[in-house]
């Protein structure tokens, strides 16, 4: 029997708890003994719950009961995670974790210490909720140069998106459904601007090449300026707008961004709808590989969080090599990469008809007093210097 301890019992604190529960016996089977819940840390109290007897306020009781081998962080946030993940570190216990900030920000350090204690500190949920994807970029397509990896990693604005291109809803509709369904935050920054997709693809572009993206450093644009007016274009064009974080390796030069895209049918990324996560790797041997599922919610998320403890139970004082660096990844200036841009602009404006090789030009009838135009590739330093000054154009989009 392994006794655990979930600090935070908000939706994947409880999760957690509801699937060790549900899955007991499967689990089991393949962790090789029961796993039982001793602590529950929160700040709130829960009474008449089944876990009203496991409550503790003091992370204290946890970190000192050596009867605890393992701690599920599921606070999020970062303070006080870091300092209760590496407390319980360097007290012996292995940590799992679904917290994308604390990765993000302490993950080579807290793979490094858990590494010195032959310990684990595993975190498969940090992207993409339930997807398996930390393990397969690990265990699987480590023998691949990966060209590139993209991902849609941020379920909430994936709704909004969604929801704007199948009903014509304003961002600010959709915005204001997905925030009543509790997908999106009340203060819903992270979401919308990108940051939450940005540490996302930092973690998973710094598992494949093995030192750290700094997420701050990724060239990132939210969701916050598209309108539904681009949406009826990205619909007259046969496309979408997705928000995608990508990681190119070219030459092995690393460019990194999340921005908005427009795609259309052939990408894979087309079908990925809702608040649904998906993720595309390139491998130089294994071709295109595309991970979908559940980016978020209860249970899903849960899920990830259990593969993991099984892991740990499996290995208990052995530690799982996990390829991420403290040294810096050195990302290339993006305005070097390139990109078709999607461009309208007010229909007195001629100019921008002439000085781009036109890949597409398009006119909505709902629309006479603008048109939009879809460049040819080129960088975004030769972009923005066509563009320089024109104070017709309404908005930019990249398309894939
Ligand atoms: N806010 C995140 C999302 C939650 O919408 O994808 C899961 O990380």
């Amino acid at each position: 029997m392994i006794k655990i301890a979930v600090l935070g019992y908000g939706t994947i604190g409880s999760g957690v708890v509801e699937a060790l529960d549900i899955n007991k016996e499967v689990i089991k089977e393949h962790a090789g003994q029961d796993i039982e819940v001793k602590y529950v840390l929160d700040l709130r109290d829960f009474p008449g719950t089944p876990i009203e007897s496991k409550l503790v306020h003091d992370y204290d009781v946890i970190v000192n009961d050596p009867e605890v081998d393992i701690v599920v962080e599921v606070m999020g946030g970062t303070h006080p995670a870091y300092e209760y993940a590496k407390a319980a570190l360097e007290a012996g216990k292995s940590v799992a974790t679904s917290n994308k900030a604390l990765v993000a920000e302490y993950g080579p350090e807290l793979i490094a210490l858990a590494r010195e204690k032959n310990l684990n500190f595993l975190f498969e949920a940090s992207v993409g909720g339930g997807i398996p994807i930390i393990r397969p970029i690990l265990r699987s397509l480590n023998v691949d140069t990966i060209h590139h990896i993209t991902g849609i990693l941020n379920g909430t604005t994936n709704y909004i998106l969604t929801k704007m291109f199948e009903e014509g809803s304003t961002y600010e509709e959709a915005l204001k459904d997905a925030q009543a369904l509790g997908y999106a935050e009340a203060d819903p920054t992270a979401d919308v601007d990108g940051f939450d997709a940005a540490r996302k693809i930092a973690i998973l572009s710094s598992l494949i090449y093995g030192k750290t993206v700094n997420f701050q450093e990724i060239t990132t644009e939210g969701i916050r300026n598209i309108t539904d007016v681009d949406m009826k274009y990205a619909k007259a064009l046969g496309k979408k707008i997705k928000l995608l974080g990508i990681t190119y390796n070219i030459d092995g030069k690393i460019y990194s961004e999340v921005a908005p895209h427009m795609i259309d049918k052939k990408h894979m990324m087309y079908m990925v709808d809702d608040v649904m996560n998906g993720i595309e790797t390139h491998g130089n041997l294994l071709g295109d590989t595309m991970f979908y599922g559940a980016g978020a919610g209860k249970l899903p998320t849960a899920s990830a969080v259990v593969s993991d403890i099984i892991d740990e139970v499996k290995h208990l004082h052995v530690n799982i090599p996990i390829k991420w660096d403290a040294e810096p990844m050195v990302l290339e200036d993006h305005t070097k990469h390139w990109s078709k841009f999607f461009v309208r602009v007010d229909a007195e404006c001629e100019e921008m008809k002439t000085c781009f090789k036109l890949e597409q030009l398009t006119k909505l009838d709902d629309y006479p007093d603008e048109y939009a135009i879809v460049t040819e590739e080129l960088t975004f330093e030769e972009f923005y210097s066509k563009i320089e000054g024109n104070s017709h154009i309404r908005s930019i989009i990249q398309v894939k």
